[in-house]
């Protein structure tokens, strides 16, 4: 959440601050703002919206200059307006200051600046920076004496850049639980909260680590970790991604581009990993933890939103093909657990953006246990990623759209090719290993049916854009896809959704069932498909619209709903990925007719990065 940008050098780096902060904006839209030192003077430009206007109403004055900085911001304290976007500034506007995170002792940092004198024009904790290090200033040599001072009496997670007219060569750079990378140029240095805003200009980065505080030139960058107390010698590491802009094309938002890219994601979270030919599945992401994995008795997963409800695929998918005990935790609420932990857990983080403060909190909460930490993640090189013993990326490319589609898809395709690893060595379920390793296979072909009923998914959706409430239900493999089905509805729609699974109808929800509450009922074939169906006519008796996913040859569910929408035959376990991808439709044309905004639904951001 909010994103970060600076540029020194030789040239002016207002353009290619304006340009990082479009590539992030994902991160948070609520106002953008940049801060430009040319000589002694500082320059600020903010606006509330979207960054296209900030650029509008920069590229009218056309300001110029070497040192550059800009931040797009997702409000956490104090309303959307321009006095709160960043740059934030001391009182003699000398000091400006972007900030990612939260200042969690801003309320007795502010009290004690304005015993001092000092006064704020903003709600925002981010305030107290410039002003903090101003006070420092008066009292301490440097510069960055002064914000080291500072960030040592500030509490929360933070990733911050403060520049100062008195410098205008020099960007000092902080982090603490929210990401923050250096691009190393030539005469010039780059900044940004992920490499996305600043591969175009270099592939040559630095990943800050926790407590690193940077003194950036364009020549030079020096680092000095704060709670070891000595300089560090900084790791250039190249990306070894190419430059993976995600462009529109023919689609009209990203959020119809990544649905739409559901069987291309199979095809790569597998490739070479399941080899329905050879009966094996190889990952070499989890090589270097062979001799471990054959001692795991539990594996408990963290995640957050899409990514919890993968794991809850990935539970019965693990716990049925390896034998081996599966929890996913919300990972929120994981960390304040005082569960026991034995050596022989596995903690596996589940994350698309690799960046989830949350799922980074749930990792550092083991970090000392002794355990082993997996990731499944897309991001390449994100803090996830990086702070995991191993893992496996999904590979999904980069997912713009703030409702994760595609990385549902892959997360449970991996989820899947962990379980038949694991299955692998225990030999626990023969039959259904080999069935999984060519349904995977299939399973592209699948997924491009669905996305070829898109027309009639359409159509469904239309009738059901004006509902207030949405009920989602599913039992078993469908009961995480009805939770997914829900989150999606709600998150692009407005539309309240809830997700339960089909037999606990009738302990509470069924009171709520009358001819103006649907309910989406995920009614494929399975064991339990009778079952379901009894649920459906227990809705049906109360008045309740009923709009189904079936198998296909399915007639008799016909006479059972109001409508439905058909998807392949599929094995039980994979079909939550075929689920997905109708219920994103579904969503996807709900909030159209409702003339939303997908990529970029009001209060959320893509990358969840304060707790
Ligand atoms: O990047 P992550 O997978 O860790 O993100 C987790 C959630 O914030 C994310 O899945 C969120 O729920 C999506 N907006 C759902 O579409």
């Amino acid at each position: 959440m909010c994103g970060i940008v600076g540029y020194i050098g030789n040239k002016s780096g207002t353009g290619m601050v304006l340009d990082g902060l479009e590539a992030l904006e994902y991160r948070g839209y609520d106002s953008a703002g940049i801060a430009l030192i040319d000589g002694a003077k500082g320059q600020v430009f903010k606006q509330v919206g979207r960054v296209s206007g900030l650029v509008k109403e920069v590229s009218k004055k056309k300001p110029e200059a070497r040192l550059v900085m800009g931040h797009t911001r997702w409000a956490t304290h104090g309303g959307v307006t321009v006095q709160n976007a960043h740059p934030q500034a001391n009182n003699r506007q000398s000091i400006f200051v972007v900030h990612n995170g939260i200042i969690e002792n801003f309320a007795e940092i502010r009290a004690k600046l304005k015993t001092e004198g000092y006064h704020f024009d903003s709600q925002t904790d981010t305030e107290v920076i410039p002003n903090l290090i101003d006070f420092y200033l008066k009292q301490l040599p440097t510069f960055e004496d002064a914000f080291k001072a500072a960030l040592n009496d500030v509490r929360g997670a933070y990733s911050i850049v403060a520049v100062s007219t008195k410098e205008p060569e020099t960007l000092y750079a902080a982090r603490l639980s929210s990401p923050l990378v250096i691009g190393i140029g030539k005469d010039e240095n780059f900044l940004a909260s992920d490499p996305s805003a600043i591969m175009e200009h270099t592939k040559k980065v630095i990943y800050l680590e926790d407590y690193d505080v940077a003194v950036i030139t364009k020549s030079k960058v020096s680092v000095h970790n704060l709670k070891q107390d000595k300089q560090t010698e900084p790791k250039v590491e190249l990306l070894d991604y190419e430059n993976e802009q995600a462009l529109l094309g023919d689609y009209p938002n990203f959020m119809l581009k990544e649905i739409f890219e559901a069987p291309a994601t199979i095809k790569t979270a597998t490739l070479g990993r399941a080899q329905a030919d050879k009966n094996l599945v190889k990952l070499g992401g989890l090589e270097s933890v062979l001799r471990q994995l054959k001692f795991i008795d539990r594996i408990v997963i963290v995640a957050c939103g899409t990514s919890y409800y993968a794991g809850l695929v990935g539970e019965y998918l693990i716990e049925e093909l390896a034998g081996i005990p599966v929890e996913v935790h919300l990972a929120s609420e994981f960390k304040y657990r005082d569960e026991p932990f034995s050596r022989s857990t596995v903690l596996l983080a589940i994350s698309q953006s690799g960046e989830t403060a949350d799922t980074i909190a749930a990792l550092k909460k083991v970090e000392d246990y002794g355990v082993l930490r997996l990731g499944i993640v897309n991001a390449v090189g994100s803090t996830i990623a990086r702070m995991t013993d191993a893992g496996v990326y999904c590979h999904a490319g980069p997912e713009k759209a703030v409702a994760s589609t595609k990385a549902f898809i892959a997360q449970v395709t991996v989820l899947s090719e962990i379980a038949l690893h694991l299955g692998a060595e225990s030999k626990n379920n023969p039959k259904l290993f080999k069935a999984l390793l060519k349904e995977l296979n299939e399973l592209p072909a699948k997924a491009q049916a669905v996305l070829d009923t898109a027309d009639q998914i359409k159509k469904v959706a239309e009738k059901y854009k004006d509902y207030r409430d949405f009920l989602f239900i599913g039992r078993h493999n469908a009961f995480p896809s009805a939770l997914e089905g829900a989150l999606k509805l709600k998150e692009i729609s407005y539309i309240h959704a809830e997700g339960y699974a089909a037999g606990e109808m009738k302990h509470g929800p069924l009171a709520m069932i009358d001819a103006s509450f649907p309910t989406f009922a995920i009614a494929t074939d399975s064991p339990l498909l009778e079952k379901t169906y009894s649920n459906i006519q227990e809705i049906r008796a109360r008045g309740g619209p009923v709009v189904a996913i079936a198998t296909e040859g399915n007639k008799s569910i016909k006479d059972l709903v109001d409508d439905v929408i058909y998807i392949p035959k599929a094995l039980d376990e994979l079909q939550p990925v075929l689920h997905a991808t109708a219920t994103q439709l579904f969503a996807y044309y709900i909030a159209m007719a409702r003339g939303y905004d997908v990529d970029r639904p009001r209060n959320l951001a893509k990358s969840v990065t304060v707790e």
